[in-house]
């Protein structure tokens, strides 16, 4: 039989700490534009995306918000899912490092890498800060007022260990070196391998840390569970543990591995071409066949981000000019390797100029023609033809998909896009040059006017196969105006030879592909700034209200909006027990219906910890996460508390009703 052959592509796995922007949204539609293609070229193609979910970043946002990790980003990988159908992004397989499928795997992997003496137990060191639970190196700390202190919060920070398990990187450096070194392909661009090999492995590669025991929320190793897996074996294993590596289901692994390519952003190039190659020759795999590092969407200079405020999101502008504009201006508008920038004028500018104008403009004026000069019915080919003005259109055009082909197996999608539009102004100079308005009032040219519209037809029909992997959505609507139903002149294989439109066919001229815009207008409507200028005067002014009414607020008080802040709610106890080595503490299970907490209470000296279980008691339930003697808490009891004539204190904690379910909130 014969067997396709198989094509297997990847983008990096998202952290769902956030929504994602245009950013991720420029990777994917990448991958997925040429796994169509893949296909459309005859390929097995599996694509697979997903998301990264683990972390300490993660477990912050989610009590930041009140919500258990695994809520939080069950919440944005819902709305990932819908950008992606949003964008026409057909992936295969979306994997999430919370599901059980992936666990597993990375538990076995990880204890492989132990027990074959890849992984040693040693310590971490760094300088610490305390409130944000972060190690930082010497080169991140920042010094003010000479004391060391956190780049994020500015506390001094303190030098401390944490155990850790370490990958021996270092074991693998010399083949690592000899790889790249004999795989020219392998990294891609070129330029990034040598970055890799001059900048991290001929210096000598550290070995890396990859358990963490001061957060709870990744994959936990399982001979030693105070460990959870950090980062980098979690994340990067995903490419394989989605093909079911490690399971008996792994049919799709045996038929898919080694990828052909995973899609990155340059900067985890370090990660995908260091460590996991290194992880996969640990594991005796064959590494993937290339790794490619695209450049980023730049916003003015700035990488988009978050915290610099300046992150495009593409729902607004596919709502108003539909998802293929947008995957045209991604995938056209930067060199793939290359750094670009998104802006709203230089998108409503390219889409005046090349959707509306050269693509648009091409086929209403091909199907108008036909229209107006064969009743709308496709004529047949004659012999009247000018070699001089047609050969070089038709040859160009029949050329056309290997050009493409060409270009996307270099992933140069911009340029396999700038091959098409080549052909389509050649069009439109070809009906300047033609005249066929001139020849449609002749009737003795009548033979001439036919090829004329044939061929520009025929040139439409390759185009519009062409762009389908590029723009999904477009295709169909140019087959429906040229009147082509049969899927076959559809398909790469109906452009190995220039004349396969077959006469008799009823063109029907529709709406135009892609209107002419105002841009001016256009600006306006999209270009948040100034509605966000607006916006902003106006929370000013709400601000300044709310000072105002502060200033009225009498001392000691606090104002209803404060209050509003604190969350408290009713909270069970289910265990409570001493804490070893404190004779203050207590620690608490609390149970909020819905999630568990661990709390710590200085409580020790007032309640006997067995008298407490079962009882409503009052959790502040938004104080954020602090650790003490390693235990992290996570809220605060309340309790009321008197001093006695003698000096000493009686405490109560505050209950609530036995009624009230666990988790009630109180308000
Ligand atoms: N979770 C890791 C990757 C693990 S892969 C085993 C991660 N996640 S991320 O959410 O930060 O996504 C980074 C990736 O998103 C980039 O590598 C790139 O593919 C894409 N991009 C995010 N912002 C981007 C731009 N501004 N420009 C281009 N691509 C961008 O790193």
């Amino acid at each position: 039989m014969d067997q396709k052959k198989t094509y297997y592509i990847t983008t990096p796995i998202y952290y769902p700490s956030g929504n994602m922007h245009i950013g991720h949204t420029y990777t994917t539609v990448a991958a997925d534009a040429m796994t169509r293609f893949k296909r459309l070229t005859g390929y097995d193609a599996y694509f697979l995306t997903g998301t990264d979910e683990h972390g300490q970043k993660i477990e912050r946002k989610a009590a930041e918000k009140g919500v258990t990790p695994q809520a939080y980003v069950d919440e944005i990988v819902a709305n990932t899912k819908e950008l992606w159908k949003l964008m026409e992004i057909e992936y295969d397989d979306f994997i999430r490092t919370t599901q059980e499928r992936h666990e597993k795997v990375v538990q076995k992997i990880f204890r492989q890498f132990y027990e074959q003496g890849d992984i040693y137990k040693s310590a971490y060191e760094g300088l610490y800060c305390t409130p944000c639970e972060s190690f930082w190196t010497p080169t991140q700390v920042v010094e003010k007022d000479g004391v060391k202190v956190c780049p994020d919060c500015g506390r001094p920070v303190e030098a401390m260990q944490e155990e850790s398990y370490f990958f021996r990187m270092s074991k693998y450096q010399d083949w690592l070196i000899d790889y790249i070194e004999t795989h020219p392909d392998f990294i891609q661009p070129a330029k990034r391998a040598n970055e890799m090999l001059n900048n991290f492995l001929k210096p000598g590669l550290q070995d890396l840390c990859v358990s963490r025991t001061s957060f709870k929320w990744g994959v936990p190793v399982d001979f030693d569970d105070k460990h959870v897996v950090y980062v980098w074996i979690d994340a990067l294993s995903n490419y394989i543990t989605a093909l079911g590596y490690g399971t008996d289901h792994d049919e799709l692994f045996k038929k898919y591995w080694p990828a052909d390519v995973h899609l990155v952003g340059k900067e985890i190039v370090r990660f995908h071409t260091i460590y996991w190659p290194i992880m996969l020759h640990a594991l005796g795999l064959p590494l993937p066949k290339q790794v490619f590092a695209h450049g980023w969407l730049l916003f003015g200079n700035d990488k988009m981000s978050k915290s610099k405020g300046n992150v495009v999101y593409p729902q607004p502008i596919v709502a108003r000019y539909g998802a293929d504009a947008l995957r045209y201006y991604l995938l056209r508008e930067m060199p793939f390797g290359a750094d670009g920038n998104y802006t709203n004028e230089a998108f409503l500018t390219r889409m005046n100029a090349d959707l509306a104008n050269d693509l648009g403009n091409l086929v209403s004026r091909t199907v108008a023609m036909i229209e107006k000069y064969f009743d709308g019915v496709l004529p047949a080919w004659t012999e009247a033809a000018d070699p001089e003005v047609d050969a070089p259109l038709k040859e160009h055009c029949a050329a056309l998909p290997a050009l493409v082909e060409e270009q996307m197996n270099k992933l140069q999608y911009s340029q396999a896009l700038a091959e098409i539009w080549k052909v389509i102004g050649e069009c439109n100079k070809y009906i300047d040059l033609t005249q066929p308005w001139v020849l449609g009032k002749d009737e003795a040219k009548k033979d001439r006017l036919a090829n004329v519209l044939l061929t520009l037809a025929e040139c439409v029909r390759f185009v519009a196969v062409l762009i389908k992997p590029f723009m999904p959505q477009t295709p169909d609507r140019i087959f429906e105006q040229l009147g082509v139903t049969d899927d076959i002149l559809k398909t790469w294989e109906s452009l190995d030879s220039f004349g396969a439109l077959p006469a008799g066919i009823k063109v029907c001229k529709g709406e135009a592909l892609f209107p002419r815009i105002d841009i001016k207008k256009e600006l306006e409507a999209l270009n948040p700034d100034e509605k966000e200028e607006k916006k902003e005067a106006k929370a000013e002014k709400k601000a300044e209200k709310k000072e105002k009414k502060k200033a009225e607020i009498p001392e000691g008080c606090i104002a209803f909006d404060d209050f509003e802040k604190v969350k408290l709610r009713v909270a069970r106890v289910v265990e409570c027990e001493r804490v070893e080595k404190s004779d203050k503490l207590l620690k608490f299970r609390l149970s909020l219906g819905d999630e568990e907490r661990t709390v710590l209470s200085g409580i020790a000296k007032f309640h006997n910890p067995e008298d407490l279980i079962g009882k409503n008691l009052i959790l502040l339930a938004n104080l954020a996460p602090r650790k003490i003697m390693g235990i992290e808490s996570q809220g605060m009891l309340l309790s009321a508390v008197a001093k006695n004539e003698d000096g000493s204190e009686t405490l109560r904690l505050l209950t609530a009703d036995p009624i009230m379910p666990a988790g009630a909130e109180i308000g």
